[in-house]
């Protein structure tokens, strides 16, 4: 089945926040934020604002019916600062105007003195100052001190990794409606409708039921919008419930990319322990993990980089600590991978290090430790179904590699103003929320008595095609045309206390829930049709919009079915609850079983360095990846390839530069270079890995949405193998992202 958006999406048809036709007399919102990282607010003074025509309110927290509190995981984060601010683009004030250019006149208006303290940009140094968030969290298997022992080869190194700029190319938004008796319904460009809500009913201090929250689609989310679209939502539904107007707020650009959160940074170190045949006998490794100014889900993406840590390899002993550490930045939050890239880059690190010191190559080490049938993870997973060697070996085998590597050899011999360089990366994803609780989902469906279908779930279309995937499981199940079934929108009223569409797993969860309750109106169905024909249950079926029998086609239509069953009082409708079975985890003892499935696959990378500039192209990617039994080839290779462009970006380009007051010196796309057509490879080839598919996953297609991002982490690899053949001096860092700038560097070292 086709994208169902694709058409609306190319005739600019979508509805996004900023196409809703508002209501009359809908006011603009503008967030007043902190143009300093830490201090105390000594003055605000909103006088000369507030008296331009025009501006109806200037909220701050004093406004505030109930809690000043948006914490999602711990309750740290105002949505309005009181007396402190801890970030520039912290939100202070909310205005709300007749127009969007009065709101701007009147945010300049605003006067601010704040008395500065002390502001920290790096993980390490709020570490080493105790500034840690929560408590932090350590995977421990076997003993990694005493196998340092028995190791023939030790090596230690530090590791860092950037963030990233989501750049979802809708900016936040929302836009609030009073409805009838005091209630109110908001649009939000939110993954989680229900975190929204509850947000919503916590500052104005009023009951869920209150709030309606509905989602149209986003233009990207990436885990930018899991919580951080719910401070802009809950500004506009406060002001809208308190003056009684719609209200609508769209950041941006400027502001969005000022005030929000972003992937978090990483400063890491490693210890890697092997023996003679390259067997890693030991891990360790401690992740600072900038969490910025709040929690926001840093502790959530803390865990799942210690889920990560090992990649797709087998090591007995490990030892992974990861702090997440309280800085003067926008709090950091979800993004694509969710914490697993940041643990994946070090162990791929520490590989390419010990690689680069024995004298191998990192695909001998890579090699040697892939995860087998029943290995067991740090955290006492044991894996089945692993994919691991297949995808490997099925990968070196159809892309040919020995021939990849004697042209890039061949090359490197007879060119010296350009180098190639190659690099294998296997990955090994886990799929399901890590926070066990979360792993559930519903969905409503309706036949209507005409034989057209409604169907709602907690899914939120976000680009990842989730919609084409729902609308296709009813189409399947009922047998019946896929213009006779509508989509509607994700929406509390309908479909309630959900999680938010993230973790990969939205399809797999509500895709469950909808085929349960497909699968209860089909039963109470073919009761009725078999009573109708006269012949039994069991011989029924459905295709083509008729009624079989015994595979064969029956008179009756499924338009008369349905009629008859209208008729005969059968319900039409159904709502089911899915929630994954089998996971658990214990973190007490951090033990368990927290993934239902893991996603595998092995990219093969090819760049040419251009060795007077420091730029690079890449030749070639070539992946094998572990789709499960597809259910939508067409999307799930456009997930592979988008999350591949994404996970580029991050380890070669995109460069979050934050001044050492906290301000952001990358905010604007002149000054942050995110992935172009020029940036992607000239051949990108993807394969299926043959499966039977997963029983867990959604009709066994596995999750596609984050898994493929981390086939970009080769890039940095095989970038700096092209380095080397240039530079044999060129001693290995582990600093992403491997710009340009720093590839010059490192040829002339
Ligand atoms: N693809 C598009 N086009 N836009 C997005 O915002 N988000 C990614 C991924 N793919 C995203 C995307 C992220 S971070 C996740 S978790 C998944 O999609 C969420 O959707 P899924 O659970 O349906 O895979
Ligand atoms: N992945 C993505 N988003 C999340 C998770 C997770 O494991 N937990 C909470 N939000
Ligand atoms: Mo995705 S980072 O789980 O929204």
């Amino acid at each position: 089945m086709k994208n169902i958006d694709s058409y609306g999406h190319v005739r600019g048809e979508s509805l996004f926040i900023d196409d809703i036709n508002v209501q009359q007399n809908t006011l603009l919102g503008l967030v007043f934020d902190s143009p300093k990282a830490h201090g105390i607010i000594k003055k605000l003074d909103l006088t000369e604002a507030e008296q331009i025509e025009g501006v109806i309110k200037i909220f701050t927290y004093k406004d505030i019916p109930g809690e000043n509190q948006i914490g999602g995981i711990i309750a740290d984060e105002p949505l309005l600062a009181e007396k402190e601010v801890h970030f520039v683009g912290q939100p202070i004030a909310f205005i709300v105007a007749s127009s969007d250019s009065i709101a701007k006149k009147a945010r300049a208006l605003i006067k601010i003195e704040i008395d500065e303290l002390p502001v920290i940009t790096r993980a390490k140094e709020a570490a080493e100052k105790k500034h840690i968030i929560g408590t932090p969290r350590t995977f421990n298997l076997g003993n990694t001190t005493k196998a340092f022992d028995k190791c023939a080869f030790i090596f230690e190194d530090d590791v860092f990794t950037n963030g990233q700029e989501h750049l979802y190319l809708e900016t936040q938004g929302a836009y609030a409606v009073p409805t009838e008796n005091n209630c109110i319904k908001v649009t939000s460009s939110t993954q989680g409708p229900t975190q929204v809500q509850k947000a919503i009913a916590k500052v104005l201090g009023i009951g869920m039921h209150i709030i309606e929250v509905d989602v149209i689609r986003l233009g990207g989310g990436f885990g930018g919008k899991e919580d951080q679209a719910t401070p802009w939502a809950t500004l506009t539904a406060l002001a809208s419930y308190l003056l009684k107007k719609p209200v609508k707020f769209v950041l941006n650009r400027h502001d969005d990319l000022r005030m929000t959160g972003k992937r978090h940074p990483y400063e890491s170190n490693f210890k890697i322990g092997l023996s003679k045949d390259l067997k890693i006998i030991a891990f360790e490794a401690d992740f600072y993990q900038n969490a910025g100014a709040a929690a926001d889900l840093s502790p959530a993406v803390a865990e799942r980089t210690l889920f990560h840590a090992t990649n797709s390899y087998f090591v007995e002993n490990v030892k992974t600590s990861v702090y997440s550490c309280r800085t003067n930045l926008p709090p950091n939050t979800a993004f694509r991978g969710f914490g697993g890239p940041q643990g994946m880059f070090v162990i791929e690190a520490a590989i390419a290090k010990a690689a680069n010191e024995i004298g191998v190559t990192s695909k001998e080490i890579q090699e040697a430790n892939l995860l087998q049938e029943n290995d067991v993870l740090s955290f006492g997973q044991i894996m089945t179904q692993t994919e691991a060697t297949s995808s490997w070996n099925t990968a070196l085998q159809n892309f040919n590699y020995k021939k990849l590597v004697k042209q890039v050899d061949e090359f490197n011999k007879e060119n010296n103003d350009y180098k190639k360089g190659i690099a294998l990366m296997p990955i090994c994803f886990g799929i399901s929320f890590t926070n066990t609780p979360m792993n559930h989902a519903r969905a409503l469906v309706h036949v209507y008595q005409d034989g057209t279908v409604g169907i709602s779930t907690a899914a939120v279309e976000m680009g990842q095609g989730v919609n084409t995937k729902m609308l296709q499981i009813a189409v399947q199940t009922f047998a019946i045309a896929a213009d006779k079934v509508k989509l509607e929108t994700t929406n509390t009223t309908r479909v309630a206390n959900t999680s938010p569409s993230a973790a990969s797993a939205t399809a797999d969860l509500n895709g469950k829930a909808l085929l349960k309750a497909c699968l209860a109106i089909v039963g109470r169905l073919k009761t009725a049709a078999a009573e109708d024909l006269k012949v039994n249950e069991e011989e029924v079926s459905f295709q083509n919009e008729l009624v079989y029998v015994n595979g064969k086609k029956s008179k009756l239509t499924w338009k008369a079915l349905i009629s008859k069953a209208m008729l005969a009082r059968i319900a039409l409708s159904e709502k089911a609850h899915y929630a994954t079975p089998e996971i658990h985890f214990d973190k007490t003892i951090e033990k368990g079983h927290p993934f239902s499935y893991h996603v595998y696959g092995t990219a093969i990378i090819t760049t040419t360095v251009d060795c007077t500039r420091g730029t690079y192209t890449f030749d070639a990617i070539k992946i094998v990846h572990d789709y499960g039994k597809s259910m939508s080839e067409g999307i799930d290779l456009g997930q592979v390839e988008g999350a591949l462009a994404q996970g580029i970006g991050w380890m070669t380009m995109e460069e979050i530069s934050y001044d050492n007051k906290g301000r952001l010196l990358s905010n604007a796309l002149s000054t942050y270079k995110v992935p172009d057509i020029f940036s992607i490879a000239d051949e990108i080839e993807v394969i299926p890995l043959e499966t039977t598919g997963n029983e867990m996953a959604i009709l066994k297609s596995k999750a596609v949405g984050e898994p493929p991002l981390m086939y970009g982490i080769g890039a940095y690899f095989a970038i700096q193998n092209a380095i080397k053949a240039y530079n044999p001096d060129y001693k290995l860092k582990f600093h992403a992202p491997m710009t340009p700038e720093k590839v010059l560097m490192s040829l002339y070292q």
